[in-house]
């Protein structure tokens, strides 16, 4: 464990991607501080965290003195909060801005000035929000995310908006449905769009480290390196190498995706458009970063990623549960 200055509070730290976060923090050897619901099911992650050194703090969002309590304890607050708590955050940004978190620390020690800011990273890590154009369920998700984004802005709180693009086990568990033993798999559209998969260990230690890393402040971080970039055929292609086995590729057009986007119900219309944009739309890889924008892998270029082809190997020997994403 390495020994680091920063301490981290994570709301939403017992969930799919929070968990990542959270023995990553504790892993790179920050205090890592875990909000969590007083009658939270995830009791025994919670332990497991404790005995791994976390402090769990319970509590509700809409405690706010609680909030304004545990914001002025802590550095750097990451939310993975999941889709309908968003809106929620409004009130983590109300108790930041009570617990004077806009303040910066400036430690002068003999030759070595250090600047430890305090920093919010709401809870976005899909894609670049600010960017994109998607079909309007998803639009209207993106809107949630960035009203947080500008309300952040408006109050001058330091940040660092993360595009972490897709959880790769999550979609490989979607796409190929490894536990399920069929002949067929679904190719959206001509399976031919790049998107990007990041595999979730790595999510969160990147996180951590752009949470705390000067060169992150008030910018956008996009999780795009290189060797995660893959199509869905070539996913396909790769993964029958590995089982040995052929399958059957089932395509669904693109005018049949944007015709059930506009016929669901809301919220089943939300996965419909977000396949239709990573996988038809490409829209984790069609557009170049901008000045402002930071790719996380040029950060911290002797980070060892997992690779595409290891996460197959790990679903062939250990396949890690498929999850769904909370809409409703
Ligand atoms: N890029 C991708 O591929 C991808 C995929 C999925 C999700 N995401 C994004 O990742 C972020 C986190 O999503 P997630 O799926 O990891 O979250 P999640 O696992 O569904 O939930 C995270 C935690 O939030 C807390 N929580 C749940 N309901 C709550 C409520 N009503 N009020 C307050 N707290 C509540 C729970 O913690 P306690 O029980 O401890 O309170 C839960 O463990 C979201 O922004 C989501 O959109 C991205």
């Amino acid at each position: 464990m390495e020994k680091n200055e920063s301490k981290i509070l994570i709301f939403g730290g017992t969930g799919y991607i929070g968990s990542h976060m959270v023995k990553a923090s504790i892993k790179l050897g920050h205090p890592t501080y875990v909000f969590t619901r007083p009658l939270s099911d995830k009791t025994a992650l919670l332990n497991d965290f404790e005995s791994m050194g976390a402090i769990i703090v319970k509590g509700a969002l809409d405690e706010h003195d609680k909030l304004v309590s545990v914001l002025g304890e802590v550095d750097v607050v990451i939310s993975v909060l999941p889709y309908p708590q968003v809106l929620d955050q409004l009130k983590i940004i109300e108790a930041i801005k009570v617990a004077g978190n806009i303040k910066v620390y400036i430690y002068t020690y003999i030759y070595i000035k250090m600047i430890i800011t305090k920093r919010f990273l709401p809870s976005d890590f899909g894609v670049e929000e600010d960017r994109v154009s998607v079909l309007p369920p998803f639009e209207a998700f993106l809107d949630k995310k960035k009203k947080i984004r500008r309300a952040i802005e408006a109050a001058n709180i330091p940040h660092t908006f993360v595009s972490a693009n897709c959880f790769a086990a999550y979609f490989v568990n979607y796409l190929l449905r490894p536990s399920e033993q069929k002949e067929e798999i679904t190719v959206y559209g001509t399976g031919e769009a790049k998107a990007v998969l990041n595999y979730e260990e790595d999510i969160g230690i990147f996180t951590i480290k752009v949470a705390t890393d000067p060169r992150t402040r008030n910018r956008v971080v996009i999780y795009r390196p290189a060797i995660n970039i893959i199509s869905q055929l070539e996913l396909i292609s790769m993964w029958e190498k590995k089982t040995g086995r052929t399958f059957k590729k089932v395509h669904v057009p693109e005018e049949e995706m944007v015709t059930l986007s506009q016929t669901l119900p809301d919220p089943h219309n939300i996965p419909i458009s977000i396949l239709h944009s990573v996988f038809i739309k490409g829209v984790t890889t069609n557009f170049d970063l901008g000045e402002n924008d930071v790719e996380a892998s040029a950060l911290y270029p002797d980070l060892k990623l997992t690779t595409i082809d290891e996460l197959l190997n790990i679903f062939l020997h250990d396949p890690p549960k498929s999850y769904n994403a909370a809409f409703e």
